[in-house]
């Protein structure tokens, strides 16, 4: 059996309270795409947990993956890794072997890109969270990368960082005049270096029994009767498929990329259950177009600066303000419709309290036509104009009191909006969120209780 969730919008939709608390359900908590650019809270008995690699799952001591999808920093994972034991617990993580490893030359890469993008004011910065994924991922379909079974092995690590940083470092002096062993970099691209400190990553993975053949284990693990969920990082609106290209992370947060950045097959992952994780509102940190913004004058300014403030909305992994608007339901649909949702959650309804207005975009205006769904292109996207739904607001309540009490104690006003995501998206409403706090979820159903897959 398993669940698989995924960002509805932009990501920071709040799945990481959803997978704790479903992962207290489940064996086994893959992530399958992306790496330490996913910023996850998760709040349990008032502490606050904040992972950006290592699976929420941790927390509750069940055993995390890191799927072939994911792109790993070691220095990221041990240091998470050491942070949770530091504080009492004892994560049992697993890497797969087909992972592939973020080098610091990723990041410096990352780094000099974006700022050249800025510097040329082209427009076609992304305002990357500076992690090094994209450049990781370029080297991956270059088949230039390493993987986490290379550092398993000294010959096979010393021959692979030979050739990926000529390469990388032709790339950074050739394209963006970098004078590398001139610079505050010039570890990042010495292979002597590179191999010291990664090949001890390959003896602690190996010594501490951390990697796995990842298809095979979750094959195994299956075949014995586990529960495994899915977790998934970022959104589909960033997806650098079907998400807002060119402002885009590099990997596939849509449900398809559960299966293929895990090795379990589609017909494993399409048979359970896919659950698409909502914020009440819309937030996007990084660039590109939210034809929901609040931005247009100084009262929808203020709005935002109020949402912002109550639901802290600044980037977990890097402190940025997040960009603000209404609940898009174009974007929803398209997301329902490339990762199949059977349900949703819906997040930060206790954000919206208190509003004197509260909007939901149905649709687009582009060039004189009525659309439903979100253009294919940046451009088109851009253009678009939102024809809004006013709905009735509601008013602050005491949401702890209301998730104890369950679905019927919230406003009237708040089941009308959420009951019109579900039919707009054609799932099934599995859970509420009025806070963070795992008890400040109210659920309506668990999909591991639904799904017989
Ligand atoms: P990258 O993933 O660091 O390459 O960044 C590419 C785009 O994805 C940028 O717009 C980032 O702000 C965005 N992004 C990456 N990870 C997250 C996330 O976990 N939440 C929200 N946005 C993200």
């Amino acid at each position: 059996m398993t669940v698989t969730i995924v960002g509805s919008q932009l990501g920071d939709e709040g799945k990481g309270a959803l997978v704790d608390r479903w992962g207290g359900d489940a064996d086994v908590v893959v992530r399958y795409q992306g790496g330490d650019n996913a910023g996850h809270t998760v709040v349990e008995g008032g502490e606050e947990y904040k992972l950006s690699l290592v699976p929420s799952g941790a927390v509750r001591g069940t055993i995390g993956v890191l799927g072939n999808g994911c792109v790993v920093n070691p220095r990221t994972l041990f240091s998470e890794i050491d942070g949770l034991r530091e504080r009492g617990l004892d994560p049992d993580v697993r890497v797969a072997r087909r992972a592939h490893v973020i080098l610091p030359y990723h990041r410096v890469l990352d780094g000099i890109e974006e700022a050249g993008k800025a510097d040329d004011d082209s427009g076609v910065e992304v305002g990357t969270t500076g992690r090094g994924i994209g450049p990781t991922y370029e080297d991956k379909a270059g088949r230039r990368g390493v993987r986490i079974g290379d550092l398993l092995d000294p010959d096979v690590l010393r021959d692979r960082l030979e050739y990926a940083v000529s390469h990388n470092r032709a790339v950074a002096e050739g394209v963006y005049g970098l004078d590398v062993s001139d610079s505050e970099h010039a570890e990042a691209f010495d292979v002597d270096a590179l191999f010291e400190e990664f090949s001890k990553v390959g003896e602690r993975l190996a010594d501490d029994g951390m990697t796995v053949n990842c298809s095979d284990f979750l094959h195994r693990r299956r075949e014995a009767g586990d529960r495994i969920l899915f977790e998934g990082a970022q959104g589909t609106s960033i997806d650098v498929d079907h998400g807002n290209y060119p402002f885009v992370t590099s990997s596939n947060p849509t449900a398809g990329g559960a299966a293929v950045g895990s090795g379990l097959g589609v017909t494993t992952v399409g048979s359970g259950e896919v659950v698409g994780i909502v914020k009440a509102y819309l937030s996007r940190v990084g660039a590109g177009p939210m034809p929901t913004e609040l931005d247009g004058d100084d009262r929808e300014e203020s709005l935002a600066d109020d949402i912002r403030e109550k639901g802290g909305e600044f980037g977990t992994v890097t402190g940025r303000p997040r960009r603000i608007g209404w609940l898009d339901l174009p974007m929803l649909r398209h997301a329902s419709r490339v990762s199949g949702f059977t349900g949703v959650a819906i997040n930060h309804v206790d954000v919206l309290a208190g509003l004197e207005e509260l909007r939901v975009c149905v649709g687009y205006e582009l060039d004189g036509e009525r659309i439903d769904t979100v253009p294919t292109t940046t451009q088109r996207w851009e253009r678009c104009e939102p024809v809004y739904r006013e709905f009735d607001t509601w008013s602050e309540v005491d949401w702890t009191a209301v998730a104890a009490e369950g679905y019927e104690a919230l406003p009237e006003a708040t089941r009308t909006y959420v009951e019109f995501v579900a039919e707009e998206t054609d799932a099934a409403v599995y859970a509420v969120g009025v806070g963070p706090d795992r008890e400040e979820t109210i659920e309506l159903a668990n999909p591991f209780e639904t799904s017989d897959a």
